[in-house]
């Protein structure tokens, strides 16, 4: 068929040139005259017909890791990506991208550290699933006050230990005693007690309470 329909527009081709008087008529005639010529096609820039799923025929990765972060920033691409593939004369690659405080102020705060979204808040696009332990360790106790206090001015052994010796499995895990101690006294000393903190108090800051 496409054979066909290519000699067929040759043939076409060789009869407008046959007829031809001027050379800038005949280039006129034998480009966009033929069916078969790209340019005499209309065009909708893919741009405005894409899909996210059609984004992800390329983006793959990212589009995964969205499905399955299950986060909130489960969002058609181009709610934040309103312009993409557009290098720009004299713009960065950098400044093309979306920035997360256009569409969150400063949740934390306008300090230096805080403000750094990417540090904490590693992959833009699974934003509370790669906040990791290690990265956070620096800045717990700019956030938890309490905690950080407690513990500096403790002399037991707990006070030396970092936040995410014990805070391990992610953000927000809260271990239980027994993860590390196992059961250290005999059911007789704690059966008519709650836990331990009855007894030992605050776990940032161990004093015995009870006697
Ligand atoms: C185009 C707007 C937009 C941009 C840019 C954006 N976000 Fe979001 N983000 C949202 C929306 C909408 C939600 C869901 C509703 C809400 O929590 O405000 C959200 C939710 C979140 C959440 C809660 C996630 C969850 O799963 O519950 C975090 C954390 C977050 N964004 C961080 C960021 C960070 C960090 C950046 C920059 C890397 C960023 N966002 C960029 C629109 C945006
Ligand atoms: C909630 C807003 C949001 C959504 C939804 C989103 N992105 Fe992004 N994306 C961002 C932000 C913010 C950055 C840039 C972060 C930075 O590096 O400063 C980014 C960066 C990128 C980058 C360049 C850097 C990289 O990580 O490779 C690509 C490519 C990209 N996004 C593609 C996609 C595709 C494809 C989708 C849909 C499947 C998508 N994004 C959905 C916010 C979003
Ligand atoms: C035919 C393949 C293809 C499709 C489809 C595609 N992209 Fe891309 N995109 C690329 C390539 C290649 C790059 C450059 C390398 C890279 O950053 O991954 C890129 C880069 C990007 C970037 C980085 C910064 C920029 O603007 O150049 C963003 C953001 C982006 N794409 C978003 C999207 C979104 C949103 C869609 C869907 C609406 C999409 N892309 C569809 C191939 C594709
Ligand atoms: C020092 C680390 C750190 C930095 C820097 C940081 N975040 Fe967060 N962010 C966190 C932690 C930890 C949480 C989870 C706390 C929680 O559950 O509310 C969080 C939660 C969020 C939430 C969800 C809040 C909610 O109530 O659901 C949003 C939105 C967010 N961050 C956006 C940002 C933006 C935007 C920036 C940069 C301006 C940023 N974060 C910088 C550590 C950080
Ligand atoms: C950007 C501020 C921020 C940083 C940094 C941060 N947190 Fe949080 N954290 C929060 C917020 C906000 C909450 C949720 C508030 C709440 O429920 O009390 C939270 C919740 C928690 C909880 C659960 C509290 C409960 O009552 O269940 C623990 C435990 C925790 N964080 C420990 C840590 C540790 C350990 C680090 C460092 C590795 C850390 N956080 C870093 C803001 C932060
Ligand atoms: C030796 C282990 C251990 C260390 C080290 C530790 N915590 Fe905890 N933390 C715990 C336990 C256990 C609990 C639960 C206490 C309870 O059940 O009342 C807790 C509770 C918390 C809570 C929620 C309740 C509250 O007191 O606000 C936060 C927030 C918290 N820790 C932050 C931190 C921070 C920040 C650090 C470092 C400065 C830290 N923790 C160091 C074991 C630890
Ligand atoms: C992630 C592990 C971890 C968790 C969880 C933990 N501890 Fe500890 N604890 C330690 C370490 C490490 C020491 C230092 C001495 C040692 O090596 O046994 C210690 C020491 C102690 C001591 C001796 C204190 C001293 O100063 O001599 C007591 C009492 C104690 N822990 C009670 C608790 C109680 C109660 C809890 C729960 C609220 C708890 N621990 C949770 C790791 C942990
Ligand atoms: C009835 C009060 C009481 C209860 C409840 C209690 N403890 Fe204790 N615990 C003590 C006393 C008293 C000591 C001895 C203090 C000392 O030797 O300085 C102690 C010592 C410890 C020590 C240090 C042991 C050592 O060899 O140095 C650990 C660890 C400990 N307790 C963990 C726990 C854990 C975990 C629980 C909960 C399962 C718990 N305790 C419940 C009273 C209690």
């Amino acid at each position: 068929m496409r054979m066909k329909s290519s000699r067929m527009s040759g043939l076409i081709k060789s009869i407008l040139l046959a007829n031809c008087v001027v050379a800038l008529s005949c280039y006129a005639a034998t480009s966009f005259a033929a069916e078969d010529d790209s340019y005499s096609q209309d065009v909708v820039k893919m741009s405005e017909t894409m899909t996210t799923v059609d984004c992800a025929q390329c983006h793959y990765e990212i589009f995964m890791s969205i499905k399955n972060g299950r986060g909130a920033h489960r969002l058609e691409c181009q709610e934040c990506h309103e312009t993409y593939h557009s290098f720009r004369q004299g713009a960065s690659y950098k400044e093309s991208l979306p920035v997360c405080i256009n569409c969150h102020d400063t949740p934390h705060g306008e300090s230096e550290e805080m403000i750094a979204c990417k540090t904490c808040h590693s992959v833009p696009h699974t934003p509370l699933a790669s906040l990791s332990v290690v990265s956070l360790e620096p800045y717990c106790a700019t956030c938890h006050a309490e905690p950080g206090e407690k513990m500096q001015s403790s002399n037991a052994d707990h006070g030396k230990l970092k936040c995410g010796l014990c805070h391990s499995e992610g953000h927000g895990y809260v271990p239980t005693c027994q993860e590390c101690h196992g059961v250290p006294h005999a059911s007789s000393v704690t059966e008519d007690f709650d836990g331990c903190l009855d007894c030992h108090g605050n776990p940032h800051d161990l004093s015995l309470t009870a006697d």
